[in-house]
Protein backbone atom coordinates (compact mmCIF):
# COMPACT_ATOMS: atom_id res chain seq x y z
CA UNK A 1 0.00 0.00 0.00
CA UNK A 2 1.03 3.47 -0.85
CA UNK A 3 4.67 4.11 -2.25
CA UNK A 4 7.43 2.30 -1.58
CA UNK A 5 9.57 3.18 1.71
CA UNK A 6 13.15 3.02 0.82
CA UNK A 7 15.23 1.59 3.76
CA UNK A 8 17.02 4.24 6.26
CA UNK A 9 19.09 4.15 8.83
CA UNK A 10 20.52 6.96 11.17
CA UNK A 11 24.12 7.13 11.59
CA UNK A 12 27.10 8.73 13.20
CA UNK A 13 27.71 12.25 12.83
CA UNK A 14 30.82 13.09 10.81
CA UNK A 15 33.99 15.01 12.22
CA UNK A 16 32.66 18.91 11.90
CA UNK A 17 35.31 21.42 11.03
CA UNK A 18 36.34 23.80 14.12
CA UNK A 19 38.38 26.23 12.32
CA UNK A 20 37.66 29.59 13.85
CA UNK A 21 39.49 31.58 11.73
CA UNK A 22 38.18 34.75 10.14
CA UNK A 23 37.32 34.85 7.01
CA UNK A 24 36.62 36.52 3.76
CA UNK A 25 33.25 36.37 1.93
CA UNK A 26 33.27 34.97 -1.90
CA UNK A 27 30.07 36.32 -3.34
CA UNK A 28 27.94 33.85 -5.30
CA UNK A 29 26.44 35.10 -8.68
CA UNK A 30 23.74 33.60 -9.91
CA UNK A 31 23.09 33.10 -13.74
CA UNK A 32 20.17 30.22 -13.95
CA UNK A 33 18.16 32.45 -15.19
CA UNK A 34 20.08 34.50 -17.91
CA UNK A 35 23.23 32.06 -18.82
CA UNK A 36 21.49 28.71 -17.65
CA UNK A 37 17.84 29.89 -19.29
CA UNK A 38 19.83 30.80 -22.73
CA UNK A 39 20.49 26.74 -23.35
CA UNK A 40 18.51 24.15 -25.32
CA UNK A 41 15.50 22.50 -23.44
CA UNK A 42 15.61 25.28 -19.86
CA UNK A 43 13.67 28.15 -21.34
CA UNK A 44 11.22 29.28 -18.36
CA UNK A 45 8.22 31.47 -18.70
CA UNK A 46 8.22 35.11 -16.33
CA UNK A 47 5.75 33.30 -13.94
CA UNK A 48 8.59 30.17 -13.76
CA UNK A 49 11.47 32.64 -13.27
CA UNK A 50 9.85 34.69 -10.60
CA UNK A 51 9.88 31.64 -8.88
CA UNK A 52 13.31 30.91 -9.22
CA UNK A 53 14.64 34.08 -8.42
CA UNK A 54 12.72 33.67 -5.14
CA UNK A 55 13.70 30.61 -4.54
CA UNK A 56 17.52 31.93 -4.94
CA UNK A 57 16.52 35.31 -2.66
CA UNK A 58 16.10 32.57 0.10
CA UNK A 59 18.83 30.57 -1.16
CA UNK A 60 21.47 33.69 -0.22
CA UNK A 61 22.79 34.32 -3.37
CA UNK A 62 24.49 37.74 -3.62
CA UNK A 63 23.44 38.51 -7.01
CA UNK A 64 20.60 37.15 -9.51
CA UNK A 65 21.64 37.92 -12.99
CA UNK A 66 17.53 38.01 -14.34
CA UNK A 67 17.98 37.96 -18.17
CA UNK A 68 19.38 40.13 -20.86
CA UNK A 69 16.86 42.71 -21.34
CA UNK A 70 17.70 43.54 -24.71
CA UNK A 71 17.00 40.46 -26.29
CA UNK A 72 13.20 40.12 -25.93
CA UNK A 73 10.33 41.67 -24.90
CA UNK A 74 9.67 38.47 -22.28
CA UNK A 75 13.26 39.26 -21.22
CA UNK A 76 12.97 43.01 -20.81
CA UNK A 77 9.92 42.00 -18.80
CA UNK A 78 11.18 39.26 -16.60
CA UNK A 79 14.13 41.34 -15.54
CA UNK A 80 11.70 44.14 -14.27
CA UNK A 81 9.87 41.64 -12.38
CA UNK A 82 12.54 40.69 -10.76
CA UNK A 83 13.56 43.89 -9.88
CA UNK A 84 10.24 44.43 -8.39
CA UNK A 85 10.24 41.56 -6.97
CA UNK A 86 13.09 41.57 -4.62
CA UNK A 87 14.69 43.28 -1.97
CA UNK A 88 17.77 41.27 -0.46
CA UNK A 89 20.02 40.26 -3.12
CA UNK A 90 21.43 42.44 -6.07
CA UNK A 91 19.15 42.25 -9.32
CA UNK A 92 21.66 42.43 -12.38
CA UNK A 93 20.65 42.47 -16.09
CA UNK A 94 23.56 41.70 -19.08
CA UNK A 95 24.20 43.99 -21.89
CA UNK A 96 26.44 44.29 -24.85
CA UNK A 97 29.15 47.10 -24.96
CA UNK A 98 26.07 48.88 -26.85
CA UNK A 99 24.36 52.03 -25.73
CA UNK A 100 20.72 50.36 -27.08
CA UNK A 101 21.54 47.76 -24.94
CA UNK A 102 22.89 49.08 -21.53
CA UNK A 103 19.91 51.52 -21.55
CA UNK A 104 17.30 48.84 -21.99
CA UNK A 105 18.79 47.06 -19.21
CA UNK A 106 18.91 50.12 -16.76
CA UNK A 107 15.37 50.36 -17.84
CA UNK A 108 14.45 46.62 -17.01
CA UNK A 109 16.35 47.35 -13.67
CA UNK A 110 14.70 50.59 -12.44
CA UNK A 111 12.33 48.44 -9.82
CA UNK A 112 15.24 47.07 -8.17
CA UNK A 113 16.57 48.06 -4.82
CA UNK A 114 20.05 46.88 -5.52
CA UNK A 115 20.78 46.97 -9.67
CA UNK A 116 23.94 45.90 -11.24
CA UNK A 117 24.28 46.07 -15.14
CA UNK A 118 26.84 43.63 -16.24
CA UNK A 119 28.17 44.97 -20.11
CA UNK A 120 30.49 42.26 -21.75
CA UNK A 121 32.57 42.35 -24.90
CA UNK A 122 35.01 39.80 -26.14
CA UNK A 123 38.77 40.44 -26.15
CA UNK A 124 40.53 37.23 -27.26
CA UNK A 125 42.04 37.53 -31.04
CA UNK A 126 39.75 34.48 -32.26
CA UNK A 127 36.28 36.79 -31.35
CA UNK A 128 38.11 40.00 -31.90
CA UNK A 129 38.70 39.02 -35.58
CA UNK A 130 36.15 36.77 -36.70
CA UNK A 131 33.03 37.71 -34.75
CA UNK A 132 33.52 41.92 -33.75
CA UNK A 133 35.93 42.55 -36.91
CA UNK A 134 37.88 44.95 -34.13
CA UNK A 135 41.66 45.80 -33.22
CA UNK A 136 42.47 45.40 -29.95
CA UNK A 137 42.21 49.80 -29.60
CA UNK A 138 38.91 49.69 -30.67
CA UNK A 139 38.03 46.95 -28.09
CA UNK A 140 39.19 48.43 -25.65
CA UNK A 141 36.89 52.15 -26.81
CA UNK A 142 33.94 49.81 -26.53
CA UNK A 143 35.05 48.33 -23.37
CA UNK A 144 35.59 51.34 -21.77
CA UNK A 145 32.65 53.76 -23.83
CA UNK A 146 29.85 50.96 -22.57
CA UNK A 147 30.99 51.18 -18.69
CA UNK A 148 31.11 54.63 -18.70
CA UNK A 149 27.57 54.71 -19.96
CA UNK A 150 26.54 52.02 -17.61
CA UNK A 151 27.83 54.15 -14.71
CA UNK A 152 25.84 57.05 -15.60
CA UNK A 153 22.77 54.97 -15.34
CA UNK A 154 23.65 52.73 -12.51
CA UNK A 155 25.83 52.89 -9.15
CA UNK A 156 27.17 49.23 -9.82
CA UNK A 157 28.65 47.87 -12.95
CA UNK A 158 30.37 44.80 -13.75
CA UNK A 159 32.37 44.20 -16.87
CA UNK A 160 33.48 40.33 -18.53
CA UNK A 161 36.04 40.00 -21.04
CA UNK A 162 34.58 37.02 -23.18
CA UNK A 163 36.54 34.46 -23.68
CA UNK A 164 39.41 36.11 -20.71
CA UNK A 165 40.98 32.53 -21.00
CA UNK A 166 42.07 32.57 -24.85
CA UNK A 167 43.19 36.12 -24.40
CA UNK A 168 46.55 37.37 -24.68
CA UNK A 169 47.05 38.12 -20.61
CA UNK A 170 49.09 41.63 -21.25
CA UNK A 171 46.11 42.32 -23.11
CA UNK A 172 43.99 41.31 -20.94
CA UNK A 173 45.41 43.40 -17.97
CA UNK A 174 45.14 46.31 -20.49
CA UNK A 175 41.40 46.39 -20.78
CA UNK A 176 40.27 45.11 -17.19
CA UNK A 177 42.83 48.20 -15.94
CA UNK A 178 41.14 50.71 -18.68
CA UNK A 179 37.19 49.70 -17.36
CA UNK A 180 38.31 50.46 -13.87
CA UNK A 181 39.34 53.59 -13.92
CA UNK A 182 35.91 53.97 -16.39
CA UNK A 183 34.51 52.70 -13.23
CA UNK A 184 33.33 49.14 -13.51
CA UNK A 185 33.80 48.04 -9.70
CA UNK A 186 33.27 44.07 -10.39
CA UNK A 187 36.42 42.62 -13.19
CA UNK A 188 34.80 38.99 -14.69
CA UNK A 189 36.96 36.30 -16.27
CA UNK A 190 35.18 33.97 -18.21
CA UNK A 191 35.96 30.48 -19.16
CA UNK A 192 33.37 31.10 -22.37
CA UNK A 193 34.44 27.79 -24.02
CA UNK A 194 35.54 25.90 -20.90
CA UNK A 195 38.86 25.59 -22.73
CA UNK A 196 41.28 26.35 -19.41
CA UNK A 197 41.90 23.97 -16.56
CA UNK A 198 42.63 24.64 -12.84
CA UNK A 199 46.65 25.46 -13.18
CA UNK A 200 45.94 28.07 -15.72
CA UNK A 201 43.32 29.38 -14.06
CA UNK A 202 44.74 30.09 -11.08
CA UNK A 203 47.94 31.51 -12.76
CA UNK A 204 46.08 33.74 -14.76
CA UNK A 205 44.20 35.27 -11.45
CA UNK A 206 47.46 35.42 -10.01
CA UNK A 207 48.91 36.99 -13.11
CA UNK A 208 45.98 39.98 -13.39
CA UNK A 209 45.56 40.66 -9.48
CA UNK A 210 49.35 41.74 -10.47
CA UNK A 211 49.14 43.72 -13.70
CA UNK A 212 45.72 45.24 -13.32
CA UNK A 213 46.00 48.75 -12.02
CA UNK A 214 43.60 49.43 -9.54
CA UNK A 215 42.25 45.92 -8.93
CA UNK A 216 42.41 46.33 -5.08
CA UNK A 217 39.20 48.73 -5.87
CA UNK A 218 37.55 45.73 -7.98
CA UNK A 219 36.27 42.28 -7.10
CA UNK A 220 37.76 40.18 -9.26
CA UNK A 221 35.33 37.37 -10.55
CA UNK A 222 35.10 34.30 -12.44
CA UNK A 223 32.74 32.78 -15.50
CA UNK A 224 33.37 29.19 -16.01
CA UNK A 225 32.18 26.86 -18.28
CA UNK A 226 31.99 22.82 -18.25
CA UNK A 227 33.00 21.69 -21.80
CA UNK A 228 35.97 19.55 -20.72
CA UNK A 229 34.05 18.99 -16.98
CA UNK A 230 36.50 21.40 -15.28
CA UNK A 231 33.98 23.94 -14.65
CA UNK A 232 33.82 23.62 -10.63
CA UNK A 233 37.62 22.79 -10.37
CA UNK A 234 38.37 25.91 -12.66
CA UNK A 235 36.60 28.03 -10.10
CA UNK A 236 37.60 26.47 -7.22
CA UNK A 237 40.98 27.25 -8.78
CA UNK A 238 40.52 30.66 -9.45
CA UNK A 239 38.76 31.75 -5.53
CA UNK A 240 42.68 29.54 -4.53
CA UNK A 241 43.97 32.44 -6.16
CA UNK A 242 42.23 35.28 -5.06
CA UNK A 243 38.90 35.77 -6.99
CA UNK A 244 36.22 36.87 -4.63
CA UNK A 245 33.21 36.07 -6.85
CA UNK A 246 31.92 33.24 -8.57
CA UNK A 247 29.24 33.07 -11.32
CA UNK A 248 27.48 29.58 -11.38
CA UNK A 249 24.04 28.14 -12.18
CA UNK A 250 22.01 25.96 -10.51
CA UNK A 251 22.76 21.84 -11.06
CA UNK A 252 25.08 24.06 -13.52
CA UNK A 253 22.63 24.28 -16.08
CA UNK A 254 24.02 26.81 -19.07
CA UNK A 255 25.26 26.70 -22.46
CA UNK A 256 26.50 23.09 -24.22
CA UNK A 257 27.71 21.54 -21.35
CA UNK A 258 26.82 23.98 -19.01
CA UNK A 259 28.27 26.37 -16.15
CA UNK A 260 29.84 25.75 -12.91
CA UNK A 261 27.07 23.91 -10.68
CA UNK A 262 26.28 26.60 -7.41
CA UNK A 263 25.39 23.49 -5.40
CA UNK A 264 29.07 22.41 -5.91
CA UNK A 265 30.90 25.11 -5.65
CA UNK A 266 29.46 26.60 -2.27
CA UNK A 267 29.88 22.76 -1.01
CA UNK A 268 33.56 22.02 -1.86
CA UNK A 269 34.03 25.73 -0.53
CA UNK A 270 32.22 24.72 2.70
CA UNK A 271 33.73 21.02 3.09
CA UNK A 272 37.08 22.19 2.48
CA UNK A 273 36.99 25.51 3.98
CA UNK A 274 40.40 24.60 5.59
CA UNK A 275 41.87 24.70 1.81
CA UNK A 276 39.78 28.10 0.74
CA UNK A 277 39.55 30.04 4.09
CA UNK A 278 36.09 31.76 2.76
CA UNK A 279 32.79 32.15 3.31
CA UNK A 280 29.42 32.27 1.64
CA UNK A 281 26.02 33.65 2.51
CA UNK A 282 24.59 30.52 0.98
CA UNK A 283 21.74 28.62 3.21
CA UNK A 284 22.91 25.45 2.07
CA UNK A 285 20.19 23.46 3.92
CA UNK A 286 18.28 25.08 0.68
CA UNK A 287 20.35 23.42 -1.87
CA UNK A 288 18.00 20.39 -2.60
CA UNK A 289 14.93 21.84 -2.57
CA UNK A 290 16.03 24.99 -4.72
CA UNK A 291 17.07 22.46 -7.28
CA UNK A 292 14.32 20.20 -7.28
CA UNK A 293 12.46 23.30 -8.01
CA UNK A 294 14.02 24.14 -10.85
CA UNK A 295 14.44 20.50 -12.41
CA UNK A 296 10.31 20.02 -11.46
CA UNK A 297 10.12 23.31 -12.74
CA UNK A 298 11.82 22.40 -16.13
CA UNK A 299 10.86 18.69 -16.03
CA UNK A 300 14.10 17.97 -16.10
CA UNK A 301 16.04 14.52 -14.48
CA UNK A 302 19.03 14.90 -12.55
CA UNK A 303 21.89 12.01 -13.12
CA UNK A 304 21.06 9.98 -9.83
CA UNK A 305 24.89 10.28 -9.02
CA UNK A 306 24.45 13.97 -9.65
CA UNK A 307 27.16 15.77 -6.77
CA UNK A 308 25.82 16.96 -3.87
CA UNK A 309 21.89 16.78 -5.25
CA UNK A 310 21.59 13.83 -6.65
CA UNK A 311 19.34 10.67 -5.77
CA UNK A 312 22.34 8.61 -5.00
CA UNK A 313 24.12 11.64 -3.14
CA UNK A 314 23.72 10.13 0.82
CA UNK A 315 22.74 6.75 -0.74
CA UNK A 316 24.79 3.41 0.54
CA UNK A 317 24.49 0.34 -1.20
CA UNK A 318 27.82 -1.80 -0.63
CA UNK A 319 27.82 -4.21 2.19
CA UNK A 320 30.91 -3.43 3.41
CA UNK A 321 30.15 0.88 2.74
CA UNK A 322 26.59 -0.20 4.82
CA UNK A 323 28.98 -1.43 7.58
CA UNK A 324 31.33 1.72 7.41
CA UNK A 325 28.56 3.75 7.75
CA UNK A 326 26.52 2.00 10.45
CA UNK A 327 30.06 2.53 13.28
CA UNK A 328 30.75 6.15 11.68
CA UNK A 329 28.84 8.21 8.74
CA UNK A 330 32.62 9.77 8.15
CA UNK A 331 33.93 6.47 6.95
CA UNK A 332 31.54 6.98 3.65
CA UNK A 333 30.34 10.74 3.81
CA UNK A 334 32.53 14.03 3.49
CA UNK A 335 29.30 16.33 4.05
CA UNK A 336 26.12 15.84 5.95
CA UNK A 337 23.38 15.49 4.21
CA UNK A 338 21.06 17.58 6.32
CA UNK A 339 23.52 20.28 5.43
CA UNK A 340 22.50 20.30 1.84
CA UNK A 341 18.70 19.53 2.34
CA UNK A 342 18.54 16.21 2.69
CA UNK A 343 16.38 14.38 5.54
CA UNK A 344 19.04 12.22 6.34
CA UNK A 345 21.14 9.42 4.55
CA UNK A 346 20.26 5.85 2.66
CA UNK A 347 21.26 2.44 3.29
CA UNK A 348 19.70 1.11 0.37
CA UNK A 349 19.21 -2.84 0.32
CA UNK A 350 19.81 -4.24 -2.58
CA UNK A 351 22.17 -7.27 -3.83
CA UNK A 352 25.47 -5.60 -2.80
CA UNK A 353 24.28 -4.99 0.63
CA UNK A 354 25.36 -7.13 3.90
CA UNK A 355 24.12 -8.80 6.92
CA UNK A 356 24.94 -6.10 8.97
CA UNK A 357 22.65 -3.34 7.27
CA UNK A 358 20.25 -6.24 7.04
CA UNK A 359 19.98 -6.96 10.88
CA UNK A 360 19.48 -3.20 11.53
CA UNK A 361 17.07 -2.57 9.36
CA UNK A 362 15.11 -5.10 10.56
CA UNK A 363 15.49 -3.84 13.82
CA UNK A 364 14.24 -0.62 12.91
CA UNK A 365 11.29 -2.25 11.61
CA UNK A 366 10.34 -3.95 14.60
CA UNK A 367 11.97 -7.71 13.90
CA UNK A 368 15.04 -9.08 15.88
CA UNK A 369 15.92 -12.14 14.56
CA UNK A 370 18.22 -14.72 16.21
CA UNK A 371 21.50 -15.31 14.23
CA UNK A 372 19.82 -18.58 12.71
CA UNK A 373 16.80 -16.64 11.74
CA UNK A 374 18.88 -14.16 10.22
CA UNK A 375 21.13 -16.38 8.18
CA UNK A 376 17.95 -17.99 6.62
CA UNK A 377 16.40 -14.06 5.70
CA UNK A 378 19.57 -13.15 5.06
CA UNK A 379 20.04 -15.71 2.15
CA UNK A 380 16.14 -15.11 1.18
CA UNK A 381 16.75 -11.49 1.07
CA UNK A 382 19.85 -12.30 -1.36
CA UNK A 383 17.91 -13.89 -3.84
CA UNK A 384 15.01 -11.39 -3.78
CA UNK A 385 17.63 -8.60 -4.42
CA UNK A 386 19.37 -10.38 -7.17
CA UNK A 387 14.96 -10.29 -9.14
CA UNK A 388 15.18 -6.26 -7.76
CA UNK A 389 17.23 -3.24 -8.66
CA UNK A 390 15.85 -2.17 -4.46
CA UNK A 391 14.64 -4.18 -1.66
CA UNK A 392 12.30 -2.13 0.38
CA UNK A 393 10.63 -2.06 3.96
CA UNK A 394 7.51 -3.80 2.79
CA UNK A 395 9.49 -6.89 1.03
CA UNK A 396 11.96 -6.72 4.33
CA UNK A 397 8.62 -7.26 6.45
CA UNK A 398 7.10 -9.97 4.39
CA UNK A 399 10.26 -11.31 4.77
CA UNK A 400 10.36 -11.24 8.16
CA UNK A 401 6.63 -12.40 8.58
CA UNK A 402 7.64 -15.13 6.35
CA UNK A 403 5.05 -13.99 3.57
CA UNK A 404 6.08 -14.23 -0.10
CA UNK A 405 7.19 -10.59 -0.56
CA UNK A 406 5.98 -11.04 -4.38
CA UNK A 407 2.60 -11.67 -3.19
O1 LIG B 1 30.43 32.77 -20.99
C1 LIG B 1 30.53 34.01 -21.11
O2 LIG B 1 31.54 34.56 -21.55
C2 LIG B 1 29.39 34.80 -20.69
C3 LIG B 1 29.61 36.26 -20.55
C4 LIG B 1 28.54 37.05 -21.17
C5 LIG B 1 29.82 36.60 -19.11
O3 LIG B 1 28.34 34.27 -20.37
ZN1 LIG C 1 28.68 32.13 -19.91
Amino acid sequence: PGSPKRTMQTVNQPTQNNDEAPRERVRIFDTTLRDGEQAPGYSMTRAQKRRIAQALAELGVDIIEAGFAQASDDDFAAVQAIAGDLRGPTVCALARCQFGDIEAAARALEPAHHARIHVFIATSPLHREHKLGMSKAQVIDNAVAGVRRARELCGDVEFSAEDALRTEPEFLAEVLSAVIAAGASTLNVPDTVGYTTPAEMAERIAYLRRHVQGIERAVLSVHCHNDLGMAVANSLAAVGAGARQVECTLTGIGERAGNAALEEVVMALKTRSELYRVDTGIATQRLYPTARLLTNLLGMHLPRNKAVVGENAFAHEAGIHQHGMLKHRGTYEIMRPEDVGFARSQLVLGKHSGRHALRERLATLGHEPDEAQLDELFTRFKTLADKKREVFDNDLEALALGRDPDA
